[in-house]
C-alpha cells in the first residue's frame, strides 16, 4: 500500500482485496469476542474541522479494539485556529502519533498535511472524496451480493464527495455506476473522466427513474452537505424529484439495496419507509465503517513499519 489513504485511487486492486478480506476477518473475530491487540502502543491523531458521529466513533473504537489509542483533536481547540501552519502541525504530530486521520473542508488541506507528515495520513472526508465511506460501502455490497463485479449502482441526488469516490472506484469494483443529479449539482466532469480512465463504466442518466431502472444498489446522501448550509433553500428546490421513495425503489431489481452514508434528512433525500424498510442496508453500512477502518489502520501501519525497517537496513 501507499503511505497515505487520501483517495480511493491510492489503492490498487490488490490493496482493496486485502482490506476487504481483513475487514471480514476482523468483523468475524469481533463477533466471537476476539480482538487481537495488533496496534498496541500505537496512537491515532484525529483532526476534525467539521462535526462527525460515525467517522469519529468508528476510528476511536477501532483503535481501542486494536489495543491502541485515538486522540480527538478538534481543529478549533488547536493552535491551527490561531494560525499555526498546517505543515508545522503535521511535522509536530508526526513526532507524537503513529498515524493521523483528518477531516477537512478542503482536500488541499489534507494533501498539504500529508506532504509534511512523516506518518500515514487518512482522509476522513474532504470536499473532494470520502474514501473510508466508499470502502465500507463496497464491503457492505459484497456482504449482500457476494461480489461487486457486474452490479449496477445508481447514485441519486448531489454529486458530492461520496459520489466522487464511488465513481473513482468503479474501475476497481467492476460496478456500472449511473448518476442522476440536477445539472448544477453534477460531479465535476474531470472526476467522471478520471473514473472512466481508470476503467469504470460511468453513465450520466437523465432522470432518477432512468438511473435506478434494474439497479442493484441505490445510493443517496444529504442534499445539504457540511459547508453548503447557506444554499439550503436553493438546493431543496433543485432536488425536487430526487427523493428515494418506494416508487423509485420499485423500479430497481427485486433484490436491490438502498445505501446512505448518514446522517440522513428523513423526508428529504430519503423517506422513512425506505430508510427503515427491508431494502435499507444503512445500519450495516454504518457498522462496517468500524471493521473496514480497522483493516485500513492495520495495513497502513504494517506497510509503514516495513518501509521504516527497510530504510534502517539501508
Ligand atoms: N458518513 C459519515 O462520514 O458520517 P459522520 O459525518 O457522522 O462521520
Amino acid at each position: 500500500m501507499k503511505q497515505n489513504l487520501l483517495s480511493v485511487l491510492d489503492l490498487s486492486v490488490v490493496d482493496l482485496e486485502r482490506l476487504m478480506a481483513d475487514a471480514a476477518r476482523l468483523k468475524t473475530e469481533r463477533a466471537e469476542g476476539c480482538c487481537p491487540p495488533l496496534l498496541a502502543g500505537r496512537s491515532l491523531g484525529m483532526i476534525f474541522e467539521k462535526p462527525s458521529t460515525r467517522t469519529r466513533v468508528s476510528f476511536e473504537v477501532g483503535m481501542f479494539e486494536l489495543g491502541g489509542h485515538a486522540l480527538h483533536l478538534n481543529q478549533g481547540d488547536m493552535q491551527l485556529r490561531r494560525g499555526e501552519a498546517i505543515a508545522d502541525t503535521a511535522r509536530v504530530l508526526s513526532r507524537y502519533v503513529s498515524a493521523v486521520m483528518i477531516r477537512a473542508y478542503s482536500h488541499a488541506t489534507i494533501e498539504e498535511f500529508a506532504a509534511h507528515s512523516t506518518v500515514p495520513v487518512i482522509n476522513g472526508l474532504s470536499d473532494l472524496e470520502h474514501p473510508c465511506q466508499i470502502l465500507a460501502d463496497i464491503f457492505t455490497i459484497r456482504e449482500r451480493f457476494g461480489r461487486t463485479d457486474g452490479l449496477v449502482a445508481a447514485w441519486i441526488g448531489d454529486g458530492n464527495n461520496v459520489c466522487n469516490s464511488l465513481v473513482l472506484s468503479a474501475g476497481m469494483t467492476g460496478m456500472e455506476v449511473r448518476i442522476a443529479t440536477p445539472t448544477a449539482y453534477a460531479p465535476d466532469p474531470a472526476i467522471i473522466e478520471r473514473g472512466r480512465a481508470e476503467g469504470g463504466q460511468i453513465v450520466c442518466a437523465r432522470t432518477p427513474e432512468e438511473a435506478v431502472e434494474e439497479a442493484d444498489v441505490i445510493f443517496t446522501d444529504t442534499w445539504v452537505s457540511m459547508g453548503s448550509e447557506g444554499e439550503e433553500q436553493a438546493r431543496r428546490e433543485a432536488f425536487v424529484g430526487y427523493c428515494i421513495d418506494d416508487r423509485l425503489v420499485a423500479r430497481a431489481t427485486d433484490r436491490a439495496i438502498v445505501m446512505h452514508c448518514l446522517p440522513a434528512h428523513r423526508g428529504e433525500e430519503i423517506t422513512d419507509a425506505v430508510l427503515d424498510g427491508p431494502r435499507s442496508a444503512v445500519w450495516d453500512e454504518a457498522e462496517n465503517r468500524l471493521h473496514v477502518q480497522k483493516a485500513v489502520l492495520m495495513n497502513l501501519l504494517a506497510t509503514f513499519d516495513e518501509r521504516t525497517f527497510q530504510q534502517m537496513l539501508e
